[in-house]
């Protein structure tokens, strides 16, 4: 398989303080890999400069073999990698459907003359309805945005994502905050829409991360402590050492 993420000697620090220590990483095309690890481990730091929120103090990012070390946020994200959740893109007073539909719309390249005819919008109507349904949203697309709960935005969230066809999808913290029976939701929702995307996924619920990722690398202080597939990882005495001081990893 080939590599469509690599970072090379990654570097992050605050005042001195190195948040992101020497992080080299490759994501394989198709894959979901996961970055787990304790609080303050440096998980969303390394998004922020994946996705260029923050500049590397040192090092090279790479997105399909080109480097997009230092590129800001909408250009990243022009180049196919996009970042969902934590990012407030939904436009409240909107219904559930025309906020896909605007996100498809702000993406193309064709002049805003083209989609007054007829069949454009027609097919952006469909597109944005076949959005919502791999988010399991269908039947609350003329519902305004402000009126879905939590769990269901999150939903909304990664649907505006996903019309921006992105080959590189990052998802920081899919379940934070939802009660069971949405993680179980979202975790289905990420297995359904992973077809022809690469995702990476920072996901304190390990029972998320193990049905869902096909490679997996934990952080610790800033750098990487161990990188493998859920087994590995999960036996290795090191990750059970800095997750729960001896504790254990099972989902
Ligand atoms: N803007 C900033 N200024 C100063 N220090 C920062 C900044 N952002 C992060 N840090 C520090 O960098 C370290 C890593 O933080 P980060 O938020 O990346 O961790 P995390 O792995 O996402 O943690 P959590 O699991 O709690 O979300 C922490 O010690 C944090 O205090
Ligand atoms: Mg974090």
């Amino acid at each position: 398989m080939a590599t469509i993420l690599e970072t090379r000697d990654l570097c992050k620090s605050f005042a001195g303080y190195r948040a992101i220590d020497g992080v080299s990483i490759d994501v394989e095309e198709g894959a979901i890999h996961a970055i787990i690890g304790p609080n303050g481990a440096g998980k969303t730091t390394f998004f922020n400069l994946l996705s260029g929120f923050e500049k590397p103090t040192q090092g090279t990012i790479a997105l399909g073999g080109h480097d997009i070390t230092g590129l800001a946020p909408h250009r990243i994200s022009r180049l196919g990698m996009v970042r969902s959740f934590q990012i407030n893109s939904i436009f409240t007073h909107l219904t559930v459907l025309d906020n896909v539909k605007v996100s498809l719309e702000s993406c193309t390249e064709l002049p805003s003359r083209f989609w007054l005819s007829g069949s454009a919008t027609n097919r952006l109507d469909a597109r944005a309805r076949e959005l919502l349904a791999d988010v399991g949203l269908e039947r609350e697309r003329d519902v305004v945005a402000a009126r879905l709960p939590y769990g269901r935005k999150r939903a909304l969230e990664l649907a505006i994502s996903l019309a921006r066809e992105p080959r590189v999808l990052l998802l920081d913290e899919p379940t934070a905050g939802m009660a069971i029976e949405d993680v179980a939701r979202v975790s289905r929702t990420i297995g359904r829409i992973r077809t022809g995307r690469t995702i990476v996924l920072v996901e304190h619920n390990l029972s998320v991360v193990s049905d869902l990722s096909d490679r997996i690398t934990v952080l610790q202080r800033g750098k990487v402590l161990v990188e493998g597939t859920y087994a590995q990882v999960r036996d290795d005495k090191r990750v059970v050492d800095a997750y729960l001081g001896g504790g254990s990893v099972h989902a």
